[in-house]
């Protein structure tokens, strides 16, 4: 693997509640390395997006979570983590796929073949207005080839590969720190522009659910605060994660 520090770090597990967890219980009792990455096989707990559980057959995908210390990135900015998250993410799905389109569903699914093949939980420790710690969870259906979600897909189920998570791990770690040095080094303007034209059906009519309302949107764009902004029955309409979600259908 070839990085200056994102994965150097590693920490493997057999079973666990969640990475995430480990993750946060893992800076509260020591020093930990920027960069260091919790993976396990299996997950308990595994949590995803507004309070969903995440479900992965236990050795078959890629579980796991980063712990990133940003330094000067202001909770205002925190979107920007997540999107050079996505970014990396999005590149590593889509180079060990053969280079089938991979593009990110907004906020942060992953997407392969216009299905999800993963998903980011970012979990922040935030101290005056600073991210201290940033806790990247991503999961990647990597062989698994059966979902109860509909939407769901995984790289063996497009690339007809079984393919090592370890190697997926690696090439994730090298992605990762790409979009994370862009970040550090506040090139906002390039990862706003980059993580929008990887945006998933940006200009194809979508059902957005809107506070509870489904309406049509097109034009899909993301703001520099995170916020959804789209434009729907002549209106231009700008909506934040709690408000408004993409429907898949
Ligand atoms: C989502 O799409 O809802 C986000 C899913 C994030 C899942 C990963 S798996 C590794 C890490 N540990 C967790 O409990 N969740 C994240």
């Amino acid at each position: 693997m070839n990085t200056l520090f994102i994965g150097q770090n590693k920490i493997t597990l057999q079973t666990v509640d969640s990475t995430n967890n480990y993750a946060a219980k893992l800076i509260k009792m020591s020093f930990v390395p920027d960069g260091t990455v919790i993976m396990a096989q299996n997950q308990t707990e595994g949590r995803g997006q507004r309070s969903s559980e995440w479900i992965s057959e236990s050795g078959m995908n890629l579980l796991c979570s980063y712990i990133l210390q940003p330094k000067s990135l202001t909770t205002e900015e925190a979107f920007y983590l997540s999107a050079a998250a996505a970014l990396g993410a999005r590149e590593a799905i889509e180079s060990i796929s053969n280079c089938q389109t991979a593009r990110i569903k907004w906020p942060n699914d992953l997407i392969l073949n216009d299905k999800k093949v993963g998903g980011i939980l970012i979990e922040n420790s935030v101290i005056k207005g600073s991210i201290k710690y940033g806790i990247i969870g991503i999961g990647v259906n990597v062989n698994q080839n059966e979902f109860n979600f509909q939407h769901a897909t995984s790289i063996r189920n497009v690339t007809n590969r079984i393919v090592d998570t370890d190697s997926i791990l690696n090439l994730l770690s090298e992605k990762l720190e790409k979009w994370y040095l862009l970040l550090i080094g506040k090139k906002y303007t390039e990862i706003l522009e980059a993580y929008n034209n990887q945006l998933w059906r940006s200009d194809i009519e979508n059902k957005i659910k809107l506070n509870g309302n489904s309406i049509i949107g097109t034009s899909l764009r993301v703001t520099p605060d995170g916020n959804l902004s789209f434009n729907s029955n002549g209106t231009r309409h700008n909506a934040s994660f709690s408000e408004a979600r993409i429907s898949y259908e």
